[in-house]
């Protein structure tokens, strides 16, 4: 049936029409708040290419944290900016490193399920040449960084971790952290693994606020060529396998296709990661007064959403989660 019998704006004419054949629906239940960790007392530094974003001392977790769950977010990513950064980023795997004080901290003032815990594992914002693994001739070791890799995700599961996030993108190390995690009894501890995680431009700010920029080179010999769809199914798939629970794809509105594939490809959870230079840029944008920031914010989260992601890692948690608390969107 063609126009004039069939006319789809009949179905558009109001707000009652539109919500009920809406297909696509936000909800908080999907939202994961990165939060980024530091040492000292009193401290809330603004990031200042991720307005609104801050680092933050374990003492000032409380209050944030509380917010959090009053706005019924239900996880946060921690990131950790350590006192002193070497070459093998010692601090990562400490007992004493600034994740697992914080995770001490958080399970200690709020009991799971309230707010689960998951934390990043990767070794870029502990050591001193920035790179996500062990550095040798130069090169970036992958066999030599499993290891540590396998330290990191203990250490934080043995501080009260809910959920692992590997994101250093080492071949081999979803197993390698599986099988730590097992035999240390932590076998019900899942891993959400950044399966398909681009060599990408949109992680800019980030490395401003996790203090994680390369000294040298960059990282395209680990990270994926953003040309390349058919690679990221072979990566999560490779990921499945390794015993992978959850698969981001990262960064999100640059990858839309590609989280589509992987809904259609895949029957495990999907995660996208809505990264720091999307952020930023509707930050920016609004700030000039040349887009409408809450509408924009609520419009990327939906297109993540019907690309087929089931979780969303967002800096706009907090604000979408005001306006999802409040209306169905
Ligand atoms: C650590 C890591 C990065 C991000 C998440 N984990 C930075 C990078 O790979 O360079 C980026 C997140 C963002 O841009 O919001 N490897």
């Amino acid at each position: 049936m063609f126009f004039p019998d069939y006319r789809p704006r009949r179905l558009r004419k109001n707000e009652s029409f539109r919500r009920m054949i809406r297909e696509t629906r936000l909800s908080v239940d999907n939202l994961v708040y990165p939060l980024f960790i530091t040492h000292g007392k009193k401290v809330k530094k603004p990031i200042s290419s991720m307005p609104g974003q801050f680092q933050f001392s374990v003492d000032q977790l409380s209050e944030e944290l509380e917010e959090i769950r009053n706005l019924n977010i239900p996880a946060i990513l921690l990131f950790g900016i350590p006192k002193r950064k070497n070459e093998v980023g010692s601090e990562a795997y400490s007992s004493s490193g600034i994740i697992q004080e914080a995770l001490k901290f958080i399970k200690n003032k709020f009991q799971f399920p309230e707010i689960m815990a998951i934390t990043d594992v990767c070794l870029c914002e502990y050591t001193s040449h920035g790179h996500c693994g062990i550095v040798k001739d130069g090169e970036v070791d992958n066999d030599a960084t499993l290891e540590m890799l396998a330290k990191m995700a203990i250490s934080h599961a043995k501080a009260g971790a809910d959920m692992i996030a590997p994101s250093d993108m080492m071949d081999g190390r979803v197993a390698e952290i599986r099988e730590t995690l097992d035999e240390n009894g932590f076998y019900n501890i899942p891993i959400m693994s950044y399966a398909a995680k681009f060599a990408s431009s949109f992680y800019g700010p980030f490395r401003e606020a996790a203090d994680s920029t390369p000294k040298f080179g960059d990282r395209m010999s680990y990270q994926m060529d953003p040309a390349n769809v058919r690679e990221a199914l072979r990566e999560i798939n490779l990921d499945i396998e390794e015993g992978a629970d959850v698969l981001i794809v990262k960064p999100a509105l640059p990858c839309l296709d590609i989280i589509s594939r992987a809904r259609s490809e895949f029957a495990h959870p999907i995660a996208a990661y809505n990264v720091s230079g999307e952020y930023a840029m509707v930050k920016a944008a609004a700030k000039m007064g040349w887009l409408d920031e809450k509408r924009v914010m609520m419009e990327s989260l939906l297109s993540i959403k019907r690309a087929g992601a089931d979780i969303i890692i967002t800096y706009f948690a907090k604000e979408a989660a005001k306006i999802l608390n409040k209306v169905s969107f």
